[in-house]
């Protein structure tokens, strides 16, 4: 049988973000609540010149140069966020225009909160593999703007960023068989954005509950789908990437896979095995969410590109467990079976160079660019044309028309 999977893989962060220790100290807060108890220490910030379709085509088009990959060639174009930036018209039809995709090629928008990345991939991976031709590719992409507002419980979780991931046969990076997937849906309101609302209302503890509730259900299905016994799932797997909200939000998921995992024995071992495997396993896939905070949809995929930029070739021919989930809710747990010789991805990942080439800015700043909405931008073509560089090569200049401009 074919392998199907993803072949390249990219992420584009705003060139802006807040400490938690500015953050902390504007709110009242001990900052060893963000940095210690939630595991965070800096949040992306995204300027008014950007949204969640420049984020989107910036990624993308990362992947098509770095793969060399034909725009015609691409026949799925599927893009997943909770940011969307208009009721009718899809985030990936203007990422299509942007990125001079073809006309034969299916373009949809996807939501389902966090999950709805992952419900994209699975569906352009099952298409690319029951397609006949092997040169036909699917672009799936994930991109969004967490905003809680001012004050919230959830402003310290706070993100922006967006994942590209380039789908087809006999994959470079990864394979994945979705026959095996472990899903598990429920209609809760644990955090909820109605129409309307610029920020999403959010039972935030409840929200955890959900989270551990769906990964139980979504990691029993996967065990069974696998063939495996009860307690045999952890040794099967050399990488866990949790869906990661906020840092310690991996370790409480990772504290529950142990309870299920290792039911029965006690709790002494338990607390070692869960350390053990918490640094072996979970901890290389941490730094994107620490340095950035929740970016939502590709927050599981943003883990997987720290893995790899930490563990590099040491990831070779592993088996690593995905864990997505959505809050309303849906999740689904999955198999990625690395292939070997991917340092020359790896390399061209560059996501410590954008980390490190970002700016800080003051708390002052932040509550500006925040407060603005995206009917009040505006700027010239040749002002907006310096706010590019190298990763940054689409911005927003505004509405013409009721029209988003991009250039
Ligand atoms: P909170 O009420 O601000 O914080 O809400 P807390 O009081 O629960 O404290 C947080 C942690 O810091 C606790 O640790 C405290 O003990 C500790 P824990 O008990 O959890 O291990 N702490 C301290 N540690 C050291 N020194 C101190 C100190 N003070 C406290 N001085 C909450 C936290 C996460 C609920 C909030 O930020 C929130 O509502 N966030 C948004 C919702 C969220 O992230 N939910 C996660 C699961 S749902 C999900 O992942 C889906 C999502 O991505 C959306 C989607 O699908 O689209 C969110």
């Amino acid at each position: 049988m074919v392998e199907v999977g993803v072949s390249d893989i990219a992420i584009y962060v705003p060139p802006f973000y807040l400490s938690h220790e500015e953050l902390a100290k504007a709110r009242g807060v001990p900052k060893e609540k963000y940095i210690i108890g939630l595991g965070n220490q800096k949040m992306a910030v995204i300027p008014n010149w950007e949204d969640a379709v420049t984020m989107a085509a910036n990624a993308a088009m990362q992947v098509l140069e770095k793969t060399g990959t034909d725009p015609e060639e691409i026949q799925q174009l599927v893009v997943s966020t909770e940011s969307g930036v208009d009721h009718s018209k899809a985030v990936a039809s203007f990422v299509q225009g942007l990125l001079k995709i073809g006309t034969r090629c299916r373009v949809y928008e996807v939501k389902h909160a966090c999950y709805g990345g992952t419900a994209g991939l699975v569906d352009s991976i099952d298409r690319i593999s029951r397609n006949g031709k092997t040169t036909r590719k699917g672009l799936v992409i994930m991109t969004d703007i967490a905003k809680y507002g001012f004050g919230n419980a959830g402003e310290s979780t706070q993100g922006a960023g967006a994942v590209a991931l380039l789908v087809e046969k006999n994959p470079r990076l990864c394979s994945v068989d979705t026959s095996l997937n472990g899903v598990f849906s429920k209609d809760v309101f644990d955090f909820w954005r109605p129409t309307g609302h610029r920020v999403p209302i959010v039972d935030g503890k409840f929200s955890i509950e959900c989270y551990l509730m769906a990964l139980e259900g979504a990691v029993s299905e996967f065990r069974s789908n696998l063939g495996l016994e009860q307690g045999k799932l952890l040794d099967y797997m050399d990488y866990i990437i949790y869906h990661m909200p906020f840092t310690n939000m991996a370790r409480k998921a990772h504290r529950r896979l142990i309870e299920i995992e290792r039911e029965g024995k006690d709790l002494e071992t338990q607390e070692e095995i869960y350390n053990q495997t918490f640094s072996d396993k979970v901890a290389p896939g941490l730094m994107g969410v620490r340095e950035v905070g929740n970016i939502y949809t590709g927050s599981v995929y943003m883990g997987l590109i720290s893995l790899l930029e930490n563990e590099r070739e040491k990831t070779e021919g592993k088996r690593i467990g995905i864990f997505s989930y959505g809050s309303g809710c849906g999740a689904e747990f999955l198999l990625y079976n690395m292939q070997t010789k991917i340092s020359d991805i790896i390399d061209s990942l560059h996501f410590k160079e954008q980390l490190d080439k970002r700016k800080e800015i003051t708390f002052e700043q932040y509550t500006q660019f925040y407060s603005k909405s995206s009917e009040e931008v505006f700027y010239y073509p040749d002002e907006a044309s310096s706010f590019k560089n190298r990763y940054t090569k689409f911005v927003f200049t505004g509405f013409k028309d009721h029209k988003r401009q991009y250039i």
